[in-house]
């Protein structure tokens, strides 16, 4: 399994951004207690999401939110909710988290 980090390494409610994991750019966002991980393509049109450096949140941190068309996205499942890709959903990464670290899983 690949490390990604700890899990205390991402704020609670927030993210980060894995550029060069073995499943290519992904990211993470900790939320209600919980680790997502998404690959970091938007599904309008494939760009990264981040509006900087490890922020894939809107502003609320509620929401994952593209940097390019502003799409929102559910953290719990990638559902774009507003936007130009509504319906459509993020890839979502399987992942493990054991003994306080994230791991993708094989
Ligand atoms: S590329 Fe993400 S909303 Fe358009």
């Amino acid at each position: 399994m690949h490390k990604l980090c700890a899990v205390e390494d991402i704020a609670e409610p927030g993210s980060k951004g894995f550029d060069s994991s073995p499943k290519g750019s992904v990211f993470a966002v900790r939320f209600d207690g919980q680790v997502f991980v998404y690959a970091n393509s938007c599904p309008h049109l494939g760009v990264n999401l981040e509006w900087q450096p490890d922020q894939f949140l809107d502003q609320e941190e509620r929401l994952i939110q593209c940097c390019m068309h502003g799409a929102l996205f559910k953290i719990e499942d990638g559902e774009c909710l507003a936007g130009p890709c509504v319906g459509d959903a993020l890839t979502a990464i399987p992942h493990v988290v054991e003994n306080g670290e994230l791991f993708l899983a094989d």
